[in-house]
């Protein structure tokens, strides 16, 4: 197992239980999907494994390594191994792509290096190769702000594969993404997971998509797993249970997907 999770769970404040003894692993190379609705707490989840968030409760080993008992420097080398590519980007805007690529390696880097922007010949052809591999080779010397959404995910792409991570983290990836940029992107995760062996562990909120490129498929609902399994196996009942009161709306989307 990469990634191992037992018994999570995160309260913010005094009211909001966002997360409830969340237990799941996660299989070097696997495409695991994490499906559910707004607020069921899967933003928070991913965030928790980083440790972007601190989780209130429980355990998150990964690569074996206790992910919540490590201190500062022990952390840093977990997170080089942890991309994360995320719903609105982040990339800096008034930088170029291949700046922006290249930021995936401040991890490896002291303060000040980081600061100058020193970076060696091989990082930028590195960065240059995977820019290459996104479809981006006439997009490297443009500012970040004048690429399409679909451009700036594939930048930010880049920039978590750059870092050489194990496993990627994707919040929501194409929810500000139309049909055909959503495509480019989840291909792209999906040849990443296959030919590369990076582990992939995504938010999605869309069931169809879900079903389509994941090996398996988690369902959140208030914070608990209702659902860990394959998505050959994911029954409309069990939709229902993820979605809860969403489910109708939902269920349309797919009618109308399978009449086109
Ligand atoms: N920083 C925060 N402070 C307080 N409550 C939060 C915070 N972030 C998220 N929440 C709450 O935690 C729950 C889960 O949110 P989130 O993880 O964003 O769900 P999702 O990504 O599935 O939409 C929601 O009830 C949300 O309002
Ligand atoms: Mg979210």
């Amino acid at each position: 197992m990469l990634l191992e999770l037992r018994q999570v769970s995160k309260q913010y404040g005094m009211n909001t239980k966002a997360l409830s003894d969340i237990d799941f692993s996660v299989k070097e190379g696997e495409f695991v999907s994490i499906i559910g609705p707004s607020g069921a707490g899967k933003s928070t989840l991913l965030r928790c494994i980083n440790r972007m968030i601190e989780a209130s409760n429980g355990e998150i080993i990964f690569d074996g390594a206790n992910v919540l008992g490590s201190n500062k420097k022990e952390l840093k080398m977990i997170r080089r191994k942890i991309g994360m590519i995320f719903q609105h980007y982040n990339l800096v805007n008034r930088l170029s792509v291949i700046e922006n690529v290249l930021h995936g390696r401040l991890g490896y880097k002291s303060t000040i290096a980081g600061v100058l922007g020193l970076y060696q010949e091989e990082e930028k052809e590195q960065a240059v190769k995977l820019l290459q591999i996104l479809g981006l080779e006439d997009q490297i010397y443009k500012r970040a702000d004048q690429l399409s959404g679909g451009q700036k995910q594939r930048v930010g792409i880049a920039r978590a594969l750059i870092q050489s991570p194990k496993m990627l983290l994707c919040d929501e990836p194409i929810a500000s993404l139309d049909p055909n940029a959503s495509k480019i992107i989840m291909d792209h995760l999906r040849s990443i997971s296959t030919k590369m062996g990076i582990t992939i562990l995504i938010n999605l909120h869309q069931v169809e998509v879900a079903l389509k490129y994941s090996d398996r498929i988690i369902g959140v609902n208030q914070g608990r797993v209702v659902y860990n399994g394959s998505p050959d196996d994911l029954t409309e009942e069990q939709i229902h249970n993820i979605y809860g009161s969403e489910v109708g709306e939902l269920i349309l989307d797919l009618g109308g997907k399978h009449a086109g």
